[in-house]
């Protein structure tokens, strides 16, 4: 039982407030052992005087002082009929240096008096006065040696103190063995759990099951099992995510070796004798690049992020009408959702072209899906400005606005999604995207009225890496 353990703690504690209580008992035990002492003395001489008083002759000095040897006393007086009459007497070694009148002492005098008994090693007279036992006279006064009164005191104490010892040990045991059940197992017990889950966290056994009878422990208990389950789940959806993560770098890998290939033939389809093949052959390469371009960027997204932006200057309405054009293409009804674009002709701009592209077309795929939720029709609409610090280019739809769970969890990966096939990484890409550019992606506005998000790109960063270049 070590001293910094509770156990031990408990043991040491314990047989300290058992001491102190023991020692605060001690006291008052000590002057009540003293008067006891001294009125049994006067008793005893009080029956050796009223024998004394029985015979009316004068007594032989031999018996006078064996019945003051038995009474432990050197003299008794008695006081009767106001007449005080030493009753026995013999020679006292020495001068009475005190008088205790017990009639009239108090607890706190009785203890005081009691502790100078004690402290006082010199054999002394005192004088004592107390009141006849049976109302056989007004007063008994005898003289006394302190000597034997201390060394009764002492002997008295010192036993006192040997069953105070063992009474301490004794409680001390109990409750030692009462806390080691009560708290010490329980406690090993969580401390035996947090170990076995510490060692395999995922593995959902390990997760304690408060079954404490104390309500603190309990508490304590419910309290490990729900961070527990949290860590646990966090875990599971971690790993989950992990193995997504490989699956879609095995996919994007894979598909873009066979987009290259279908690029190649692609680019063969330019030479085709049909002229409309070969008007439609340059959308079809544009595409299949920026296919081949979001697998090789998804690659890298697993790699955790994002590769830093290529900057180029060029006109943002082209852009627009790609998205737009991409985006038309894909509607599921056809005129449900009408594009709309504010932006000046000359307005160019200097950023990632196709990360500025994948921006676009989250933000506006986004809005299209959220009108078509609706079955209304609805419109979506780009604009763009700058100012002397940045670009702006607003997304705004007419649909339903964001739902809770998106506003909640905006930009954060996969958790904001509340549509059906939604994987909830495209605003976060996007946002990923824009701030690779040192820009930022803010929701201005979202009701039922539709939304509204507007990226910056600051034209700091633009011509900094432009001059770099
Ligand atoms: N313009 C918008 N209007 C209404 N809701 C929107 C709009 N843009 C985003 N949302 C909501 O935010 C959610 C998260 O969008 P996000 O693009 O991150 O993921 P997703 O569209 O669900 O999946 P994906 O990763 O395929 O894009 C969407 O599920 C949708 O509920
Ligand atoms: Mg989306």
């Amino acid at each position: 039982m070590r001293p910094n353990t509770i156990s031990g703690r408990f043991a040491v504690l314990t047989t300290m407030f058992v001491v102190l209580a023991e020692l605060f008992i001690l006291l008052p035990s000590l002057a009540g052992f003293r008067l006891d002492y001294l009125e049994s003395r006067m008793e005893r001489a009080q029956i050796a005087s009223l024998a004394v008083l029985a015979t009316d002759e004068s007594i032989a000095l031999d018996l006078e002082s064996e019945l003051l040897a038995t009474a432990g006393v050197l003299n008794v007086v008695l006081r009767r009929d106001d007449v005080r009459q030493l009753v026995l007497s013999s020679p006292i070694p020495g001068p009475i240096i005190a008088t205790y009148d017990l009639r009239t002492e108090g607890v706190l005098q009785t203890i005081d008096d009691s502790l100078a008994a004690l402290a006082d090693r010199q054999n002394r007279v005192i004088r004592v006065i107390g009141a006849p036992v049976n109302q056989a006279g007004q007063l008994i006064e005898i003289t006394i040696e302190t000597a034997p009164l201390r060394l009764a005191m002492i002997d008295y104490g010192l036993r006192l103190l040997a069953v105070s010892a063992a009474f301490s040990i004794l409680t001390a045991v109990l409750l030692f063995l009462a806390a080691q059940r009560l708290i010490l197992v329980p406690i090993r017990r969580v401390i035996s759990h947090m170990s076995a889950y510490a060692s395999a966290p995922e593995d959902v056994r390990h997760i304690i099951i408060p079954d404490a009878r104390l309500a603190e422990l309990r508490e304590a208990e419910s309290a490990l099992q729900s961070m527990q389950q949290t860590v646990t789940s966090s875990l599971k959806q971690k790993e989950r995510m992990a193995q997504l993560g490989q699956a879609v770098a095995k996919i994007s890998h894979d598909l873009r070796n066979i987009l290259t290939t279908a690029q190649i033939f692609a680019d063969r389809l330019e030479d085709s004798a049909d002229p409309a093949v070969r008007r439609a052959a340059p959308k079809l390469v544009k595409s299949i690049t920026r296919a081949v371009n979001l697998c090789e960027t998804t690659l890298a997204f697993g790699k955790a992020e994002e590769p830093a932006p290529t900057l180029s200057r060029f006109p943002l309405a082209t852009l627009a009408t790609e998205v737009i054009e991409a985006e038309t293409l894909a509607g599921e009804a056809a005129g449900q959702v009408e594009f709309l674009t504010d932006i000046p002709p000359s307005l160019t701009i200097r950023a990632d072209r196709d990360q500025l592209y994948r921006v676009l077309a989250n933000l506006s795929r986004n809005a299209r899906q959220a009108i078509e939720a609706t079955g209304q029709p609805g419109t979506i609409e780009i604009g763009a400005g700058e100012t002397e610090d940045d670009w702006w280019i607003k997304v705004c739809d007419s649909g339903p606005g964001l739902p809770d769970r998106a506003r909640e969890y905006l930009f954060k990966p996969f958790t904001g999604s509340t549509r059906r096939g939604g994987t909830g990484l495209g605003l976060t890409i996007a946002d990923d995207l824009v701030r690779g550019h040192g820009g930022r992606l803010d929701l201005l506005r979202s009701d039922d009225e539709g939304s509204q998000f507007c990226i910056h790109i600051p034209r700091g960063l633009a011509m900094g890496a432009d001059a770099n270049r």
